[in-house]
């Protein structure tokens, strides 16, 4: 995410504010096909300026809830003020790091990682573990490896096949897999299950499989 920000943390804020966005990946198509469910905890993790989290929030409904984690207080502060213009009581935002979000343990349904997860990588898989239910899923939705005008260094980027081999390296279960346009794509993921994790103890890190997956 730093190299997002080489441009400044408000050309960054500019870049996701940018109404063209929801043609490249409408939210509410995102969430109607992975199939979100009114009364679920969705933990939107590296929001931003809420782009994904405030729709979210529409989609489970006031008895779900939507936690929106950001690490950068600019981003934050944007989706505050957002959220004083609307009526959403049920968006909870949190300046945290992925890595550490103080999310309750087991009790996300869905964990979004929308844009984010080629900067994070397998680092921030066991946070993801520790938050989700067992029954919970990770949706990855990322920027394509092609030349693209908008998005990350190319180099920055990964292949779903890439995110894929990081996920199946930590005994993830690949749920689906599919384009959003001619720029994204989404993967859909279940965690290991429990009996992997008492088995193993602490899993590794994943570092070798991300630079086969680079
Ligand atoms: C490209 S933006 C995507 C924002 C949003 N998901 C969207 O698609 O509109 C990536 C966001 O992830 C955040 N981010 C990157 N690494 C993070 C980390 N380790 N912990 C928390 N937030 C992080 C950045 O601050 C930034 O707001």
């Amino acid at each position: 995410m730093e190299r997002i920000f080489d441009g400044g943390v408000e050309e960054a804020i500019h870049k996701l504010e940018n109404p063209e966005r929801v043609k490249r990946h409408d939210p509410a198509v995102l969430f109607s096909r992975v199939g979100l469910r009114r009364g679920q905890v969705v933990a939107d993790l590296g929001c931003g300026t809420g782009f994904f989290a405030l729709p979210a929030a529409k989609s489970v409904g006031k008895q779900g809830r939507v936690l929106a984690v950001d690490k950068t207080p600019e981003m934050l502060k944007v989706l505050e003020e957002k959220l004083e213009r609307v009526e959403t009581d049920n968006i909870e935002v949190v300046q945290a790091d992925i890595l550490s979000t103080g999310i309750e343990k087991g009790t996300v349904d869905v964990a979004l990682m929308a844009n984010t997860f080629h900067d994070v990588r397998g680092g921030s898989l066991k946070e993801v573990e520790r938050i989700l239910r067992t029954s919970g899923r990770l949706v990855i939705l990322d920027w394509k490896k092609v030349p693209t005008q908008a998005g990350p260094l190319l180099e920055a980027r990964l292949s779903p096949e890439g995110v894929t081999a990081i996920l199946k390296g930590r005994r993830w279960r690949i749920a689906e897999q599919f384009d959003m346009g001619p720029t994204h794509y989404v993967v859909v993921a279940r965690p290991p299950t429990k009996r992997y994790h008492a088995d193993r103890g602490a899993m590794s890190s994943g570092s070798k499989l991300e630079k086969l997956a680079a």
